[in-house]
C-alpha cells in the first residue's frame, strides 16, 4: 500500500486525478471503475479541469461504476448514474455507450446483478478502480457482516447507512433499502486502485480498515491484500495510520 498524507484537500485531489490521468495517458482505451459519494467529487471536478485543458479525453474510455440503489431508474436525481453525470460524464466526452452501471430500476434486480458481473467479467481487469470507504468501513455497498461476496449482488443496506446516506434524500424513507454493488472481488480484480478518503470522522475506520486485522465486519480491510493500492488522505483522516 502507497499511502500519502495530504494538507489540503485539493491536493489529494489532483494527486488522486493525476495517477488516474496517468493510466489513461498510457492507455486512451482504460477501463475505469467508479465511485459515488462525497469523496471522490473534487477528484472528478480535476478530471474536467484536465479534459477542458486538453489534456486527457475520454473518448476511448470505458467507465463502470461499483454501485447503484434499487428501485431508482437512471434518471432519478438521486441515482447514482444521475450523480455520475452531474460530476463527470455530462462534463468530458466519455461516449454514453461506454458508461456501464448497475440497472436499479430493474424488475429482476438479482438478473440484473448477474447481467452487470457478466459484462465486468467480459471487460477484464479493469486498469484503475476508484474508492473510497463508508462510516461503517463499507466499500460501494458492501456492508460489513460475517460474509462477504465476491461478485457483484443485490445487498441490504444497514440502518446506519441509509441514514448517513439520506442527506442526500429529502427523507429517510425515500432512501432505498437495498442496492446492486460489485462485490469487494470485483473491485480487487483492477489492476491499481485509487483510494480517497478525507475528514476526521473517517479516521478511526481507516485505522480498522489499514491496520487493523483483514476483517469481514470492515469489508475496507480486504483492500489490504491489494498490490497496487495508492490511499489519498488528508491529515485528520491519517490521524491513527
Ligand atoms: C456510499 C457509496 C460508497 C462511498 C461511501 C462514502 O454510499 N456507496 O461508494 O464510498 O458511501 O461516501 P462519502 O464519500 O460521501 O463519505
Amino acid at each position: 500500500m502507497k499511502l500519502t498524507v495530504f494538507k489540503n484537500e485539493k491536493d489529494i485531489d489532483q494527486a488522486a486525478a493525476d495517477s488516474v490521468i496517468e493510466v489513461i495517458k498510457s492507455n486512451p482505451e482504460a477501463t475505469i471503475g467508479l465511485a459515488t459519494g462525497q469523496t471522490p467529487v473534487g477528484l472528478y471536478q480535476k478530471l474536467v479541469q484536465a479534459h477542458q485543458n486538453g489534456k486527457v479525453s475520454f473518448k476511448q474510455v470505458t467507465t463502470y461504476n461499483i454501485d447503484e440503489y434499487a428501485g431508482l431508474a437512471k434518471d432519478h436525481p438521486q441515482s447514482f448514474y444521475d450523480f455520475m453525470k452531474t460530476h463527470l460524464f455530462s462534463k468530458v466526452d466519455v461516449p454514453e455507450e461506454n458508461i456501464h452501471i448497475p440497472d436499479g430500476a430493474s424488475s429482476d434486480l438479482e438478473a440484473e446483478a448477474e447481467r452487470y458481473e457478466a459484462e465486468l467479467e467480459k471487460a477484464g481487469q479493469l486498469d484503475v478502480q476508484i474508492l473510497s470507504i463508508g462510516l461503517n468501513g463499507h466499500i460501494g455497498f458492501n456492508e460489513p457482516g460475517h460474509t462477504l461476496h465476491a461478485e457483484t449482488h443485490v445487498v441490504t443496506l444497514t440502518e446506519d447507512t441509509r441514514e448517513v446516506n439520506s442527506q442526500a434524500f429529502s427523507s429517510l424513507e425515500d432512501v432505498p433499502k437495498k442496492a446492486i454493488t460489485m462485490g469487494i472481488g470485483s473491485m480487487m480484480k483492477a489492476k491499481k486502485i485509487v483510494f480517497i478518503a478525507k475528514g476526521e470522522a473517517k479516521a478511526s475506520i481507516l485505522k480498522q480498515a489499514f491496520k487493523g486485522p483483514i476483517d469481514p465486519l470492515v469489508p475496507g480491510s480486504l483492500l489490504q491484500l491489494h498490490p497496487n493500492l495508492e490511499v489519498y488522505l488528508d491529515e485528520s483522516a491519517a490521524e491513527y495510520l
